[in-house]
């Protein structure tokens, strides 16, 4: 399906789950009031996120994480490239359309809890709270918030304000917040950037049930490296670029950021070119070009000097 075919057949009233997440060559460049250029914070993401899974996108500070996870949850617009959510052209949305996605397909889990609880509600009003805004059928509030908030151990918790919850519980309140509407997508961004290591891990578990058990896709950005073997799969991101993705062989999450066998993945983009992990440059002495060598069903990509190139 080309992009002008899928532009015309998306309902955001009606979102096929779960969703995937296709990002192609996609740019974000912001205004520098104090030079003529602008900073450049992505150019030329490419993702496959497929339907359901829990993905992590892994980087250092001002790789870029908190700019790809705004731009999927239309909170600004790419400057240039395509990104469907499902059907949903991102990239384009509009006015009335950007307010109905951001309220009814994704929910956000920020890295601080004050974003995401208001502190003069209690866990259980905060819910109600997002609900109300965003017209959430009356008939069915009560269920789904006793749902969210014994799924996630809080609803013992239920009448307390933010500034009566630990850092883990808060999290786990903004979760049942961010879910609240039922979202085809959860993005989180640093979820577990203020926690301890015993509490991150509880929450990434939570994470993960929640996953599974709402069949939601997930996306969450960190610079904590152990997410990747509690995820599908992972996307490293540098410079404003994918540098590496990593998925699990079995198709599960691990429970333990220790275990579970990787593969490492690299995307063919749509001219073929691929990008050659730095370590793998190194160790294998890959300057300017390589040879490929077909034999068989597989093949190999291998090093080559100038001069053999030249010949
Ligand atoms: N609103 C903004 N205006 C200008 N530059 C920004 C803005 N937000 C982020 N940047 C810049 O874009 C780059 C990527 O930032 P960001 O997406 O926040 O990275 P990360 O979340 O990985 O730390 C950085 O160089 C950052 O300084
Ligand atoms: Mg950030």
């Amino acid at each position: 399906m080309n992009s002008s075919q899928a532009a015309k057949s998306f309902d955001l009233t009606n979102v096929p789950r779960p969703v995937g997440i296709a990002a192609r060559n996609l740019i974000k460049i912001y205004d520098d009031p104090s030079s003529d250029s602008g900073i450049i914070a992505l150019r030329g993401i490419e993702l496959n996120i497929k339907p359901g899974t829990f993905t992590s996108i892994i980087g250092p500070s001002g790789a870029g994480k908190s700019t790809l996870l705004n731009v999927i949850g239309a909170m600004y617009p790419p400057t240039a490239g395509e990104l469907y959510v499902g059907q949903i052209p991102v990239h384009s949305l509009r006015g009335w359309q950007i307010d109905s996605y951001r309220q009814r397909i994704v929910g956000f889990l920020w890295q601080l809890p004050e974003r995401n609880l208001l502190p003069e509600l209690t866990a259980k009003e905060n819910i109600e709270y997002v609900m109300a805004v965003a017209n959430y059928p009356k008939d069915k509030r009560e269920e789904r918030i006793k749902h969210l908030l014994s799924s996630v151990g809080l609803w013992n918790r239920r009448d307390h304000k933010l500034g009566q919850l630990s850092g883990g519980e808060a999290q786990r309140a903004g979760l049942c917040v961010a879910l609240a509407n039922e979202p085809a997508l959860l993005l989180a961004d640093e979820p577990t950037g203020e926690l301890d290591s015993e509490t991150t891990m509880e929450v990434i578990g939570y994470l993960q049930d929640l996953n599974r058990d709402e069949g939601l896709t997930m996306v969450v950005v960190t610079h904590d490296g152990r997410f990747e073997r509690m995820t599908h799969q992972s996307f490293y991101i540098l410079d404003g670029q994918i540098s590496g993705i990593r998925r699990s062989v079995t198709g599960e999450t691990a429970r333990d950021w220790r275990s579970a066998v990787r593969e490492e993945l690299a995307f063919v983009d749509q001219f073929g070119n691929v990008r050659i992990p730095s370590e793998l440059r190194k160790k294998h002495g890959i300057e300017d070009y390589v040879k490929f060598v077909s034999e068989g069903d597989r093949l190999f990509i291998v090093p080559a000097n100038d001069e053999e190139a030249a010949k």
